[in-house]
């Protein structure tokens, strides 16, 4: 990505894009990148340190605006609806995810955007995928919604790639772990509220059961491989819009015992609800050699050195502020 790109982020209040927007904003100055929420309660950091646009990625007109103003070059596309509440609503699940999507390439492909980011999930994956090892070409037959508009996502930005040359890329994201910015609505958010309840409470209780074993991914990683994706040298990518890429996996209670390692006292109960059957549908480990061959993806943290990191960052913000 060089310099001179005018970057939009969509979602950019989420959990991501929280993080990714001032990524950006340090890699290419605060006045190339504008940030974007439907979001009105956007938290200051973020508001008063570059361009900010409230924009409901539905909203043809106004995305169309937002990027003709700015004269974007290339978008990071992080709004979406995930799992658990696309179940609690699956019609807005599909028009967001799926119409929202549609907009960004469709506006794209018809202004100064050269290239976008359009993260897909594990979430692609569903019950008649292997989940050991799922490697990068499998069956994507998914039964949530959320899945589904993810495979629809893949597709259709690939077809985008072939049909009108835009460079579309993306990664099919683990479960994110991160201490700033809460996940809302998915099926892995139990692996980032168990680190605010021990610190706050020292104890938990888990919607899916201690066995669980799901692909999880810290802030950090998730941030390199966005970034280092799209750094990537196109003549090199054979896949575009689908990389699996993998950070760890482990179970409910391996991720209880690590915590413990730090405050001895911590307890966990489980109380499993709907999220565990989505959890059942999706990959326990994930072969990431397609993104490591063709991108030099690799992650840095593990199961130890996240939850030291975690803990670390969040019982610092409980003894200055509370969490
Ligand atoms: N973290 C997401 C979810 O649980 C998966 O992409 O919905």
């Amino acid at each position: 990505m060089n310099k001179k790109e005018k970057i939009l982020v969509t979602g950019a209040a989420g959990q991501i894009g929280s993080e990714l927007t001032p990524l950006l904003r340090e890699r290419y100055g605060n006045i190339q990148v504008i940030a974007s929420d439907i979001k009105t309660d956007i938290p200051s950091d973020l508001k008063d340190s570059g361009p900010f646009e409230h924009l409901d990625v539905l909203s043809n007109e106004r995305l169309f605006e937002v990027v003709k103003k700015h004269r974007i070059t290339l978008i990071f596309h992080m709004s979406a609806i995930l799992s658990a509440s696309g179940e609690q609503n699956p019609q807005h699940a599909w028009k967001v995810n799926i119409e929202g999507t549609r907009n960004i390439l469709e506006i794209s492909k018809d202004s100064e955007v050269k290239k976008l980011f359009i993260p897909s999930s594990i979430a692609a994956f569903g019950p008649s995928t292997p989940r050991e090892d799922t490697p990068q070409e499998t069956i994507l037959r998914p039964n949530t919604v959320y899945g589904i508009t993810k495979v629809a996502g893949e597709l259709l930005s690939n077809y985008y790639v072939a049909r009108y040359k835009l460079d579309v890329r993306g990664c099919r994201y683990p479960g994110i772990i991160s201490h700033k910015t809460l996940p809302g609505g998915g099926t892995t958010d139990y692996a980032v509220a168990i680190f605010y309840e021990a610190v706050r409470k020292k104890t938990y209780t888990c919607f899916v059961n201690k066995e669980t074993m799901l692909p999880m991914m810290y802030m950090p990683d998730c941030l390199k491989a966005t970034l280092d994706l799209m750094d990537a040298n196109f003549k090199k990518l054979q896949h575009h819009a689908d990389f699996n890429v993998a950070g760890m996996s482990f179970k409910v209670h391996e991720l209880a015992r690590e915590i413990k390692k730090h405050i001895p006292d911590f307890t966990i109960s489980y109380e499993p609800d709907y999220r565990q059957k989505i959890a059942d549908t999706w990959p326990r480990t994930i072969d990431d050699s397609a993104a490591r061959q063709e991108w030099g993806w690799e992650p840095e943290y593990d199961l130890s050195s996240m939850t030291e990191d975690m803990l670390k960052e969040l019982r610092r913000r409980h003894q200055e502020s509370g969490l």
